[in-house]
């Protein structure tokens, strides 16, 4: 039986490759997808969207949400972003986002369910918090949230602060303690599992839609990352939020441990990190299984399978 899927996205490259793995994976139905500010501007998010989805033939619908966070006033983003670009390498789009803002349709949709949706935060958790401070009762209709976000060792948007959590860091705190069950893909997990060049060559080998795009997507990601954020290893890139997907498809593809974590709102050096208490110090019950490790070849054979699809 397939799982119910909502995402929530700030559609950048690594985005609609997990939008993509979403729409293809017989294991998951796609229900709809919610765009946020974050890579870029809320609008751009949501023809970027509708371009990966007209790309790949899956008319999944797409309902804009909010274009500034919660609390503070929206941030310095540059003109184009080092790893996602601006608009997606593809066609403009010719399809429509749904007239209903994503918040809305969130709250309508969570409260009609049989609480068999799982919902996919991969961008700033605004529309997210928003559906939860618009209607708390509906935090019960989640069975699972699996979020894209945060860091225990290393940031990327400052030393400690994940992008996705740094944006919007009281919406991320309202929401991994809304008590509802929460697994957590931060960079620890993301920087290990590393796409490289030549996964892209094999990728666009596919000869599908989705693995052309993707290997477009992820070689923008390899400049962007040696340009401006070089790994370990270089000519390879992160793709975070495809990871994210994955871990719902098979749960054994990331390795988790149940925590307590927090989000840091105001602190100087430390707005955004995500505070996990591993060392069970602080006696907050935990919140969080957050990963910290990938079965790397695992994700990699995941998504040369789903993207080798059509639809
Ligand atoms: O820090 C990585 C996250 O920030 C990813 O979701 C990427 O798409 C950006 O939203
Ligand atoms: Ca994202």
């Amino acid at each position: 039986m397939a799982t119910k899927v909502i995402l929530d996205v700030d559609t950048g490259t690594d985005d609609a490759v997990a939008l993509m793995i979403a729409a293809l994976s017989p294991d998951l139905k796609l229900l709809g997808a919610t765009t946020v500010v974050g890579n870029c501007p809320c609008t751009i998010c949501t023809e970027n969207t509708l371009r990966v989805f007209d790309h790949i033939g899956v008319p999944i619908p797409v309902y804009q949400g909010m274009v500034e966070p919660m609390v503070r006033p929206d941030f310095d983003r540059p003109e184009e972003s080092e790893v996602h670009g601006k608009y997606l390498d593809l066609p403009e789009s010719t399809s429509q986002a749904q007239a209903q803002h994503a918040v809305d349709w969130l709250v309508e949709t969570f409260s009609a369910s049989a609480g068999d949706i799982t919902l996919v935060p991969v961008g700033p958790l605004t529309n997210v918090a928003m559906m939860l401070r618009h209607c708390p009762e509906v935090a019960a209709q989640i069975p699972e949230l699996v979020i894209m976000g945060g860091a225990h060792h290393i940031g990327n948007r400052s030393a400690l602060a994940e992008f996705n959590i740094w944006v919007d860091p009281e919406a991320a705190r309202l929401v991994v303690n809304c008590g509802r069950p929460i697994r957590m893909v931060p960079l620890d997990a993301t920087h290990k599992a590393l796409i490289s060049a030549e996964d892209c060559q094999q990728l666009r080998g596919l000869g599908t839609p989705a693995a052309t795009a993707a290997a477009t997507f992820i070689e923008r990601r390899i400049e962007g990352y040696d340009r401006s954020q070089p790994m370990k290893i270089l000519n390879t890139a992160p793709v975070h939020d495809a990871l994210a997907v994955c871990a719902i498809i098979d749960p054994t593809v990331i390795k988790t441990e149940l925590i307590a974590v927090d989000v840091e709102t105001k602190g100087e050096l430390t707005d955004g990190a995500t505070i996990c208490d591993f060392g069970n110090r602080t006696g907050k019950a935990p919140n969080v299984h957050f990963a910290m490790d990938v079965d790397v070849p695992k994700f990699k054979e995941m998504m040369f399978d789903i993207l080798g699809r059509r639809a």
